[in-house]
């Protein structure tokens, strides 16, 4: 009796502290395990379609779901809501009709643009169902990267929307000149050479096309061309294989969401954010989308609510309109439990949070033509994603060193780079291997070269760069910290913009904020100078700005001008145009926005008039 008493004790003993160790030293043991048995299982499939060639493709499991639950609704757009069985049948038409009255046959490329609207699906899913490949276009493109497009991706077929017909009308004859036929999804059209679509589909049965049509030979056909843009020269069209498109939709069954969600996208359709893992996420589940025409930070919160919404997909400058929104006293009424995109910064999230409850962020890392993700399925705030025992068995990745004023990784003395030590900041490269291979960019060898680094630790191996500088934690959580390019060297220091920019965000007044470096004549590198727009209803106060950035920010890194704008240029991803900013400088003379100067003197920021400008550029003023 003593005997067992004390056997008892000693396990429960036992139990007890194997217990209390694992939550001191591995406190996010199950929900490693569990997230790595979500992606084992996952693989376990990709690897099935790899090893027997009878892949469930995406669309494939469109057409399963579109059986299984035709009724239910897949997609509600603008207040119509259309069933997976509609969505079904008219993609089916529209495979019809471009058969019988297109030259597209199983095997070509047929570039899409289109804005975001149920046809865009529609084309998409009736394309594929030809066996086609499907090349999506951003719809803010200028002619020339246009005609680019097309080279690069060997289209020779072009669908474009009703609303995007009139604004393509200028390159219409170059299109004509390299014999690419466009079809317009209108009943009419004026435009000599260009073709109806939507007029033919009442002719055409809604009955499937034969499955055969769209059997891919392996999971590493290209079943799509998405356009990364470059934030210089001209867009690449990245190849999207059946594998990578596989490996999209499963982003929102591995952060747990389920057939009953309702998603809501308002990002571009053209991006892989919404096409793969939102619209291929939402397939996959058998859920819902809500797609919007357009972000609106105004409407965003009605939508939510008039529709349920349970998930949204972000970018982090989408979190920011939101809370630059007026504060409302039912903004925390809804029913959003998560949401998944990527770059959310650690000020807005906590923000974010206190306006709007305690949303799950599921941070999600990965670039389209990239061969690796991280996910941050723990929710810590700043992490982009985490690395873990079970994760370093299925993805090879390293962080290494990285020289800002060469703009390239170091190399040692035997020509390898090395390492970062834990919690520095290093270039993210991913081995390339069949487990993770990389597909590369069309039409440009050398392009996708650009992407590829050699000899990285041994001789032969090869890696994808991601231009991207992270660190790693000692609790292995992983945060970006700048893209390569977006640093600027200044009194022989690096300044990581997206730094300064984080800090000048602590200031109640600012809106928007871009961070870049301009050159001054007499000076190495580049002065730090920040521009941004002001809110609704506020001033700028260079006294407050000077103290915010004198606590918070070493002496290099301080914006040393300030321009004011009225509005901020955006591309398709809001990304923020520096480029001409940079260019434009600081001179008084020729910007017409407000300008300030940093004054150590008089401890604020004050007007940067002409004399103060000449003075400097003189090299009077020390800097
Ligand atoms: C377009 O087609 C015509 C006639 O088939 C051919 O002569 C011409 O070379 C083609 N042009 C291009 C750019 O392929
Ligand atoms: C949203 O949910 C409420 C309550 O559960 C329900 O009454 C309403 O019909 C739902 N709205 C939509 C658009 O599904």
């Amino acid at each position: 009796m003593v005997f067992s008493l004390t056997l008892v004790t000693a396990v429960l003993t036992g139990i007890f502290s194997v217990h209390i160790a694992q939550r001191l030293f591995f406190p996010y043991f199950w929900k490693d395990l569990f997230f790595f048995l979500k992606v084992m299982r996952w693989g376990v499939r990709l690897e099935f379609y790899k090893r027997t060639s009878k892949i469930v493709t995406v669309i494939d499991r469109f057409v399963q779901q579109a059986q299984r639950i035709p009724d239910k609704a897949f997609l509600i757009y603008e207040g119509c809501t259309y069933t997976y069985r509609e969505i079904e049948e008219r993609s089916n038409r529209i495979a019809r009709a471009l058969k019988c009255h297109s030259p597209v046959k199983r095997g070509d490329t047929v570039a899409l643009l289109m804005s975001n609207e149920p046809d865009f699906l529609c084309v998409w899913f009736g394309l594929n169902k030809l066996g086609c490949a499907v090349a999506f276009l951003n719809t803010n493109i200028k002619s020339r990267s246009l005609l680019h497009c097309f080279n690069s991706c060997g289209a020779k077929i072009l669908v474009v929307g009703e609303d995007l017909l009139d604004p393509l009308k200028d390159v219409l004859p170059n299109l004509q000149e390299d014999n690419i036929s466009v079809l317009a999804m209108k009943q009419e059209v004026s435009y000599p050479g260009v073709n109806c679509l939507s007029d033919k589909l009442e002719q055409v049965s809604c009955e499937p096309m034969p499955a055969e049509l769209r059997v891919p030979t392996s999971i590493k056909d290209t079943t799509l061309y998405i356009f990364t843009s470059g934030t210089t020269g001209l867009p690449k069209a990245a190849v999207v294989t059946h594998l990578q498109s596989l490996k999209g939709s499963s982003g929102f069954y591995i952060y747990g969401g389920t057939a009953e969600d309702v998603i809501y996208t308002p990002l571009p359709l053209y991006h892989s954010a919404a096409s793969l893992i939102g619209i291929g996420g939402t397939i996959e589940l058998g859920a819902t989308c809500v797609l919007k025409k357009k972000f609106s930070a105004s409407q965003f919160w009605n939508d939510c609510r008039k529709y349920n919404v349970t998930i949204f997909q972000y970018i982090g400058e989408l979190c920011r309109y939101l809370c630059n929104q007026p504060k409302t006293e039912n903004e925390k009424n809804h029913k959003v439990h998560m949401a998944v995109g990527n770059g959310l910064r650690q000020d807005i999230w906590k923000e974010f949070h206190s306006r709007f409850g305690r949303i799950r962020m599921c941070e999600l890392y990965g670039s389209t033509e990239g061969n690796l993700c991280f996910m941050n399925y723990i929710g810590k705030i700043g992490a982009v994603g985490r690395s873990s025992f079970f994760y370093k068995l299925l993805f090879k990745y390293d962080l290494v060193k990285y020289d800002m004023a060469k703009d390239e990784p170091v190399r040692n003395e035997h020509g390898f780079c090395q390492q970062v030590d834990k919690g520095e900041m290093g270039l993210l490269l991913c081995r390339i291997n069949s487990q993770s291979p990389f597909f590369g960019y069309a039409g440009s060898k050398q392009l996708t070269e650009k992407k590829l680094i050699r000899d990285v630790f041994k001789k032969g191996d090869i890696y994808f760069n991601t231009g991207d500088l992270m660190a790693e934690d000692q609790e292995n959580f992983i945060s970006f910290k700048d893209r390569v390019g977006d640093t600027f060297r200044w009194k022989g220091e690096n300044v990581a913009t997206t730094e300064v920019a984080e800090v000048l965000g602590l200031l109640d007044f600012i809106q928007e904020v871009n961070v870049y470096g301009v050159e001054v004549p007499g000076h190495e590198g580049r002065a730090g100078m920040a521009a941004f727009i002001i809110k609704p209803d506020c001033v700028f106060d260079g006294k407050k700005m000077f103290e915010i950035v004198m606590a918070h920010l070493p002496a290099y890194a301080r914006p040393l001008f300030i321009r004011i704008q009225e509005s901020m240029e955006m591309t398709g991803t809001f990304k923020q145009l520096k480029f001409c900013l940079v260019k434009s400088g600081f001179n008084p003379a020729t910007i017409s926005d407000l300008l300030y100067y940093l004054d150590y003197t008089e401890k604020c920021y004050l007007p940067l008039t002409d004399s103060i400008y000449t003075s400097i550029v003189s090299g009077q003023r020390k800097l």
